[in-house]
């Protein structure tokens, strides 16, 4: 870790005096094919490029190198399914051999540096040997989760043209088994670009058919390939891109690159979370969100830890102890999950009593993110566990954290409600309207200042102008981070809610512009707006607004059904939208723009005034008393 053995305090000053020296430092930790020729350059791409002429391959730095080093026989990946009720160790040697031959099958169907592959799976090992099978070729994969529904999966197939898909026949809810082959079909259906073969693996739950001159056999595949080698690749190429919710229902293409996210995720684990070679990570997340991709894959590999890969919930599965029983049985150090998982354990088990009948003598310390933190399930997780619990803030665009605490730079005292303080490599700062400062304690727009550190997007993949018109514009010299929060007296950062229409629910980010733009495609519906409600499990769940157009004699709950279906069907159930209301009008300007912010101030509990601009401050009040009844 860069600047081991020295303070928060001291650690972020050094990175201030001299970020590049301290990056090179970082950059240590990784094993280069041909080392940088500098750590940034600031010429390079959009904002810089991080480690410019350095040559490596994440897979090697992920797998190859520990076996080389001795860590074959160590558990690289515990796969923990109380879905299917299986518990499967790989070894660090197992995953070498494995994802040689899986990259082997991708390279005998044409898949090599540069070309995409789409994967789209459950939580199952060979999600993330896909992932890294990919980084071994110098290909780019792009993980779609699999709550989303075929046309979700359609606008990534059409925006990545993928080579190649690489899925399973189909994922495990609880109480339902989601066939992955039709919707498969339906997405391949609806994009302009074909992948010319998909790998699937079949599932004891529902095996599927394989179209033929398309879809094989993954495992078959897999059995028959040659060991592909890593190819080494330009620090600046891509590893990664994955998609996330922007303003309008076109998702946002993530660019990763190799160098950098090698180097900072690295260099996180040490530093924020305090583990290292030997010791076992656990990431309760899926590989389809960021933190999957970061924490569940690549970062506790890059640093040699056993990972656990979880399929299954905090609760159901069978009972709100598994998160505890995971813990105990496979020896976890530290605990990563959202804060609605541990909501979850909080409702079903305030007490603790199932938490009781776990040794978790083992486990260091509980970390949070996702989605902004309630201070009581902080302060009910310290009760309960006696041991820290940190709430860190990030976002899919930087792969790693913004703020946190960080254990191995022993932790500062946390406070509840806010996400620590800035990681060394980001210049957190809050800025007014006017792209001002504001003074500490005051809220405004969370910024970070140009150049961001390793790991964060270089850019949106083949698309740099919607990357400065989305993150760059809106306060020349800064990241927008599109969060609203403050920085007080001491530092620490408090993030209070997005600046745009995305909501997060359930940990899970969403685009309210997506969700209308289905509702608005209803016959029946005029206009709509769709804002994020406070829910006491899920943070924020989505509530349509809809007014019908003249005329329509259908009821209330026929509208609210079939909206939901189209939203269910269009986006997927991820969305979680399940409650539709019909108003008699909508809360506008006198120049007929719909006031959003006004409903989602309202909708989130928070203290609103009622615009000078509005049209009828009445409609508000109406609209007001729906988005209350509607909280829970
Ligand atoms: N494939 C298919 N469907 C999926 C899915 C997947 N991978 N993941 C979720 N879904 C479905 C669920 O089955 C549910 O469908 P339903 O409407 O038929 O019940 C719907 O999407 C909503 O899922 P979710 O938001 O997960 O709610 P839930 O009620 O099933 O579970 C929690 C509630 C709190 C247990 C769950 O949200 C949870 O574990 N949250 C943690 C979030 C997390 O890990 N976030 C990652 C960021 S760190
Ligand atoms: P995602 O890209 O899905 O990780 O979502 C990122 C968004 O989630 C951020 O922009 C925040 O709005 C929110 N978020 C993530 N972590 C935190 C946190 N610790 N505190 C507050 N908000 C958070």
């Amino acid at each position: 870790m860069a600047g081991s053995a020295r303070s928060y305090d001291d650690t972020y000053a050094a990175w201030r005096r001299d970020p590049a020296g301290w990056w090179a430092e970082a950059a240590k930790g990784i094993t280069w094919d041909a080392p940088p020729e500098a750590a940034f350059d600031g010429a390079l791409g959009v904002y810089g490029r991080w480690f410019p002429g350095g040559r490596l391959n994440t897979c090697f730095n992920a797998v190859d190198r520990h076996v080389a080093a001795g860590r074959g026989t160590q558990a690289a990946i515990i796969w923990d399914s109380p879905m299917t009720g299986r518990i499967e160790t790989t070894t660090y040697a197992e995953l070498q051999q494995r994802v040689a031959k899986i990259a082997g099958a991708l390279a005998a169907r044409g898949v090599g540096k540069g070309d995409r592959v789409v994967i789209y799976m459950p939580m199952v090992p060979e999600a993330a040997m896909a992932m890294l099978a990919c980084a071994r070729l110098g290909a780019v994969h792009s993980v779609v989760f699999g709550g989303f529904a075929a046309a979700e999966l359609a606008a990534r197939i059409a925006d990545a043209k993928p080579k190649a898909i690489v899925s399973a026949s189909c994922g495990l809810e609880p109480g339902r088994v989601v066939k992955y082959k039709p919707l498969l079909d339906a997405a391949i259906g609806l994009s302009p670009h074909k992948p010319s073969s998909m790998l699937i693996l079949q599932r004891e739950a529902a095996p599927c058919e394989l179209t033929p001159g398309r879809d094989e056999d993954l495992l078959a595949a897999e059995a028959a390939a040659t060991p592909h080698a890593c190819v080494p690749v330009e620090s600046t190429d891509p590893l990664y891109i994955l998609y996330t919710s922007g303003t309008t229902g076109a998702p946002k293409g993530i660019l990763r690159d190799n160098g950098g996210h090698a180097v900072a995720l690295h260099n996180s684990m040490s530093m924020v979370y305090g583990v290292g070679p030997g010791d076992v990570f656990w990431a309760a997340s899926d590989v389809g969100w960021v933190v999957g991709h970061s924490y569940i894959v690549y970062a506790p590999l890059l640093a040699g830890c056993t990972t656990v890969l979880f399929e299954g919930k905090p609760v159901g599965t069978p009972d709100a102890g598994t998160f505890w029983r995971v813990c105990e049985q496979h020896r976890v150090k530290v605990l990563f999950t959202a804060p609605t998982a541990i909501r979850a354990i909080k409702k079903e088990d305030p007490d603790g009593a199932f938490l009781k009948r776990y040794d978790l003598s083992r486990m260091e310390a509980l970390y949070l993110a996702g989605e902004r933190c309630d201070p009581d399930t902080i302060t009910w997780s310290e009760r309960l566990l006696a041991k820290p619990v940190v709430d860190h803030w990030w976002q899919t665009e930087t792969g790693w954290t913004i703020t946190g605490n960080f254990r191995g730079l022993g932790l500062f005292p946390t406070r509840a409600g806010s996400g620590g303080k800035p990681a060394p490599g980001y210049d957190v700062v809050v800025l007014d309207e006017a792209h001002q400062e504001v003074p500490r304690g005051q809220i405004g727009s969370l910024a970070v200042r140009l150049p961001l550190p390793p790991s964060c997007l270089p850019t949106l993949f083949n698309a740099d102008d919607r990357f400065r018109e989305a993150y760059l514009s809106a306060f020349p010299g800064y990241y927008s981070t599109a969060d609203a929060g403050m920085v007080d007296e001491d530092g620490y950062v408090w993030v209070m809610s997005r600046t745009d229409d995305i909501i997060n629910v359930a940990g899970h980010r969403l685009s309210t512009g997506a969700m209308e733009e289905v509702l608005a495609s209803h016959p029946d519906v005029a206009e709509c707006a769709v804002v994020g409600v406070r829910d006491t499990l899920k943070g924020q769940v989505p509530l349509g607004l809809v007014v019908l157009k003249s005329g329509v004699a259908k009821g209330e709950a026929a509208i609210s059904k079939e909206l939901i279906a189209m939203v269910r069907d269009q986006i997927g159930p991820v969305a979680a939208f399940k409650d539709a209301r019909v108003v008699a009008r909508l809360p506008k300007t006198r120049s007929g723009k719909i006031l959003r912010a006004t409903l989602r101030k309202i909708a989130d509990g928070d203290d609103y005034v009622v615009p000078p601009t509005i049209d009828d401050p009445a409609i508000l009040d109406e609209v007001g008393d729906v988005l209350k009844a509607a909280m829970r």
